[in-house]
C-alpha cells in the first residue's frame, strides 16, 4: 500500500502481513493476515509511531521516503517492544542513525536485551509531552496491554491516539484504512474478538485500567498498530473492548458453545441431539468439532458466550486428547465463570466426564449436567440429552 494521511501531517506508513501462518508463532492467520500500523508525524522534528515485524523492510522505508528522507526522522517512539512492533529498528537505525528512540522506563532495559540498544535513547515518563512543532506527543503507560513496558501516544492537537496493541485485531487491510470506508466492518470485529481472547485475554483488568486512565481524554481518532483506523466512531472499539474486558469476571452473552470430539460416531449423535434442545429455545449457538478447529477461534467463541457444553469420548481412562488440549488453553487464558454441561460415550469405566470436570474446576465453571452414555446412545438416551439441551439453553436464557 501507499502512505495515507489520516491528518494533516499524521500518515499510516504501515505495512500488511499475509506471509505469517501463525501470529506469535501460534495462532492462524493464514486467511486472515494481519497489519503492522506505524505513524509517520511531520512537522519541525519528524516522528516515527511504532515500527513493524522485520518483513517487508523495503516496502517500509519506501512508504516514509515517499514523505520524507528516512535519515530525516528525529525520533522513533517505541510504545511496545514485542517485535511484531520493532522487528525492523535494527534496519531502521541504520538508516537514520540520527533519530532518538522514545521508550517508557520498562522498555528501556528490553531495548538492549533485544536489540542491544542503549545509545539515543531517550526515556519518557508518564504523562510527559513532547513538542514537536506545532504538534504535541503525550505519553500515557498503559502496563499490561500487552506486556508490562506498554505505553500509548496521543496526539493532542489532532488528538488522534496511536494505541498499539490495544483495539487491535487480526485482518490485513483490503484496500481501505478506516471504519467509515471499510464495507466489512464486521471481519474485522470479529477478527478483533479473536485477537481479543487470544492476546489480549489474560490482560483484561489492565485494559480496564487503561480505558479508566483514557477516559478524559478526546479522542476522535484510534489508530492502533494492527486492524482498521477508528475515526468515525472510536468509542465503539473502545466499548467492545470495555465489555470484551469485562467478561473476565462476569458472565458473557447469552449464548453457547458447543465443543465436540468423537472416534467413532457416539459422542457425535449426542451432540445432534443436544443441538436440536438447543436450537428450540433460538438460543444462538457456535458448534466446533475440536479436532478440526484450531483452538484460537474456539477461545473467541468461549470468551464471548457463557454457556459451555462440552462432548468427549473416554480415552484410554481419561480425556480424548484434542478436548484436552482446548481446556487446557481456556486455563492459560482464564476463561472463567461459564454454565457447563458434559456429555460423552465410553467403553468400560469411562473417565472423561470426570476429568473435563477436574479441568474446569480452577475456572469455577458452573456444571449443571452431566451424561455418560456407555457404548451407542439409545434413541431414549437421545431423547434425555435433547431434553438437557433444551433444559440448558433455558437456564442461560433466563439467567439475570
Ligand atoms: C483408543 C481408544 C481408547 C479408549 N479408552 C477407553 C478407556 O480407557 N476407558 C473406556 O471406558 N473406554 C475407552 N474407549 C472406548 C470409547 O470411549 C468408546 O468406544 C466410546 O463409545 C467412543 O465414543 P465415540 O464414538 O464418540 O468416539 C477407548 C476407545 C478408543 C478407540
Ligand atoms: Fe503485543
Ligand atoms: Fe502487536
Amino acid at each position: 500500500m501507499r502512505p495515507v494521511q489520516i491528518k494533516p501531517g499524521i500518515y499510516w506508513v504501515g505495512v500488511n502481513d499475509r506471509f505469517t501462518q501463525l501470529f506469535e508463532g501460534l495462532w492462524p492467520i493464514g486467511e486472515e493476515g494481519v497489519s503492522y500500523n506505524a505513524y509517520l508525524l511531520t512537522d519541525e522534528k519528524n516522528v516515527l509511531i511504532d515500527l513493524a515485524k522485520s518483513i517487508k523492510v523495503d516496502e517500509f522505508i519506501g512508504q516514509i521516503e515517499q514523505i520524507i528522507p528516512v535519515s530525516k526522522l528525529d525520533y522513533i517512539v517505541i510504545n511496545h517492544m514485542e517485535p511484531d512492533h520493532t522487528g525492523i529498528l535494527t534496519i531502521l537505525k541504520k538508516l537514520a542513525p540520527g533519530a532518538t528512540i522514545l521508550i517508557g522506563e520498562k522498555g528501556m532495559k528490553m531495548l538492549k536485551s533485544f536489540y542491544q540498544i542503549e545509545e539515543n535513547v531517550k526515556t519518557v515518563k508518564d504523562l510527559e509531552e513532547l513538542h514537536i512543532g506545532e504538534k504535541i506527543l503525550r505519553f500515557y503507560y498503559t502496563p499490561f496491554v500487552h506486556w508490562p513496558e506498554t505505553m500509548m501516544t496521543y496526539e493532542v492537537t489532532q488528538k488522534v491516539l496511536f494505541s498499539c496493541d490495544g483495539f487491535g485485531g487480526y485482518g490485513a487491510l483490503r484496500g481501505t484504512l478506516f471504519d467509515d470506508e471499510c464495507k466489512d466492518k464486521d471481519f474485522y470485529i470479529k477478527e478483533m474478538l479473536r485477537y481479543y481472547a487470544n492476546i489480549v485475554a489474560t490482560f483484561s483488568t489492565p485494559v480496564l485500567k487503561a480505558i479508566e486512565k483514557l477516559s478524559s481524554v478526546p479522542v476522535q481518532v484510534i489508530a492502533p498498530s494492527h486492524g482498521l483506523i477508528w475515526r468515525e466512531n472510536p468509542k465503539m472499539v473502545v466499548d467492545f473492548y470495555r465489555t470484551w474486558a469485562q467478561y473476565a469476571s462476569s458472565k458473557a452473552e447469552k449464548a453457547v458453545t458447543l465443543l465436540y470430539g468423537s472416534m467413532y460416531g457416539n459422542t457425535e449423535r449426542m451432540m445432534s441431539s443436544l443441538l436440536n434442545g438447543l436450537s428450540k429455545t433460538g438460543i444462538p449457538v457456535d458448534v466446533f468439532n475440536v479436532t478440526q478447529t484450531h483452538v484460537s477461534y474456539i477461545l473467541a467463541s468461549l470468551w464471548k458466550n457463557r454457556g459451555v457444553i462440552i462432548g468427549a469420548p473416554t480415552y484410554e481412562g481419561s480425556l480424548f486428547p484434542p478436548m484436552a488440549d482446548v481446556l487446557h488453553m481456556a486455563n492459560v487464558k482464564h476463561i472463567k465463570f461459564k454454565t457447563a454441561a458434559v456429555f460423552g460415550s465410553y467403553g468400560w469405566s469411562g473417565g472423561a466426564s470426570k476429568k473435563i470436570i477436574e479441568m474446569v474446576e480452577p475456572l469455577k465453571w458452573q456444571i449443571v449436567d452431566t451424561v455418560d452414555i456407555n457404548g451407542a446412545p439409545t434413541n431414549e438416551d437421545l431423547q434425555k440429552i435433547e431434553e438437557l439441551g433444551y433444559r440448558f439453553a433455558k437456564e442461560i436464557i433466563e439467567q439475570p
